[in-house]
């Protein structure tokens, strides 16, 4: 790796809407930890990159030994996923510089593959802003009227679903969170923060399974999903059940 390369992890979230007794990334997805899957991802794409993993400062379940890199630090998360991304830029002020890249990955996305992450860095690696995996929107919008009833057809043009990581530069990132933050602009992911200040982050085609482990269901899905990818291995590089810790 030519420059240092930075991966922020926000962990720190309950996942309250997959109504388990535990936050999500500790759920068994194929005999391990779901947050064991995404840092095995993360670590076939960059094993030399320097991570930073928020977790709920009262979890109880993280276990240090599913981190597979060399240079690592655990940060508090915040209240919300910005706030645990905030922090975790916030600790490494000292060691990071404004032109290194940061990746952002949700730990509740273990199917990214090694192939997309690896795409992705060397597309922002010269890219002025930034940017994102996405994928296309392929159904029918719909908006409803708060009663449960449509009440618009929205056009899927030029639309896409905001996928992680999303990458931009350590400075630029956090000028962009702290100013989101001073004008109360909502951000839901690092792409809109940095696009409340003007810019245009690029959309960087990912794969349709890259799937957000949000509901119960998803768990039996992403299992499907991983077992279909290590099919296809060894072409999209991605670690086999027996590579993960
Ligand atoms: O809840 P949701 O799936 O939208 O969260 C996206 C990601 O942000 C998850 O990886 C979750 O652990 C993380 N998160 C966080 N701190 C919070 C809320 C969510 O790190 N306060």
């Amino acid at each position: 790796m030519s420059e240092p390369l930075w991966l922020v992890v926000p962990a720190a979230g309950r996942g309250r809407r997959m109504g388990a007794d535990r936050p999500k990334q500790y759920l068994d997805l194929a005999g391990r930890p779901l947050m064991v899957h995404t840092l095995a991802r993360l670590h076939a794409a960059f094993p030399g990159a320097r991570l930073v993993l928020c977790l709920d400062v009262a979890d109880a379940d993280f276990d240090p030994a599913w981190v597979p890199f060399a240079h690592w630090r655990r940060v508090a998360g915040g209240a919300e996923r910005v706030d645990s991304v905030a922090n975790a830029l916030a600790a490494i002020v000292d060691t990071a510089s404004d032109d290194e890249l940061v990746l952002v990955h949700d730990v509740a996305r273990p199917c990214v593959t090694v192939d997309d992450l690896r795409r992705l860095h060397e597309r922002l690696a010269d890219d002025p802003v930034g940017g994102l995996l996405a994928a296309p929107v392929a159904d029918t919008m719909k908006r409803d009227d708060g009663t449960g009833r449509v009440a618009a057809t929205e056009s899927r043009d030029g639309l896409w679903h905001a996928l992680t990581p999303q990458g931009f530069r350590y400075g630029l990132l956090r000028r962009a969170l702290a100013a989101a933050r001073t004008r109360g602009v909502v951000v839901t992911d690092e792409a809109s923060a940095v696009e409340a200040l003007g810019l245009a982050p690029c959309l960087v085609a990912g794969r349709r399974d890259n799937l957000k482990i949000t509901h119960p269901e998803d768990l039996a899905l992403a299992e499907r999903i991983l077992a279909a990818q290590r099919a296809e291995a060894p072409s999209a590089g991605n670690p086999t059940a027996k590579e993960t810790p």
